[in-house]
């Protein structure tokens, strides 16, 4: 945590990771377009870009992106059409120094990582209340099918967590895209998010989850004016 940052030094860490993350954008090529508050600025920025003439095409993770996008003129194209991108960049809710990540705090979790699969290069950017030495204090979203939420949450919580599942402010469960709801875990500590990924990916109903690890290849992550650059 980095402490003594105000919102508004946040949000300039966000807007310089992200516009740090656009010099590795090139002519012609195809886009995953991430998800949350960074990456809606990064979409903003992008955006400028391609009204200046740069030749892309994006595809969302969100139905959120989309539609930012679409409002700042960014060309999107679908997995109809594309079977690989180029780049992708997207934010993310915790950092490890391995870059392993949890993703997933605005729910678009399952996209996220579809598109990061197919991608040759997966950039995360972020402000530096995101790098932690151990994954789990930001609670680990997990997108279970609605069917059988309920012994899917008893079955998680076997892993060691409390589990939560997310609701809107009026009290119903936050559905994701793809109409799935979503279980917050809180670990505290996830002192092995491979195998914690390697149980929850054998479990029955769980759809995806936020652990993200071998994925992503290039961590931007502002600290006040500068931006620091990992890679795996
Ligand atoms: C959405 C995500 C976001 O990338 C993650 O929550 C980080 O968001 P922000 O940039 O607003 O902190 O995984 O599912």
């Amino acid at each position: 945590m980095h402490f003594g940052s105000g919102m508004a030094d946040i949000e300039q860490e966000k807007r310089r990771a992200a516009a740090r993350s656009l010099d590795l954008v090139r002519d012609g090529m195809c886009l995953g377009l991430g998800s949350g508050s960074t990456a809606t600025i990064m979409l903003e920025l992008l955006g400028e870009r391609v009204r200046a003439g740069l030749r892309i095409r994006g595809v969302p993770t969100s139905e959120a992106s989309r539609c930012l996008a679409e409002q700042w003129g960014i060309p999107l194209t679908d997995f109809d059409h594309v079977n690989r991108l180029d780049l992708t960049i997207d934010g993310a809710d915790e950092v490890d120094h391995d870059l392993n990540l949890i993703k997933g705090g605005g729910g678009a979790l399952l996209r996220e990582k579809i598109v990061a699969s197919v991608s040759d290069q997966v950039v995360i950017v972020a402000d530096s209340r995101k790098r932690v030495q151990q994954l789990g204090h930001f609670a680990l979203p997990v997108e279970v099918v609605r069917f059988a939420w309920k012994p899917i949450a008893v079955r998680v919580r076997q892993l060691g967590c409390t589990v939560q599942l997310r609701c809107q402010p009026d009290g119903q469960p936050f559905e994701t895209d793809e109409g799935n709801f979503i279980l917050d875990c809180n670990f505290d500590r996830i002192r092995d998010p491979r195998q914690t990924a390697r149980v929850l990916d054998a479990m029955p109903g769980v759809m995806e989850h936020g652990l993200f690890v071998d994925v992503a290849h290039v961590l931007m992550i502002a600290r006040g004016s500068q931006v620091e650059v990992y890679e795996r």
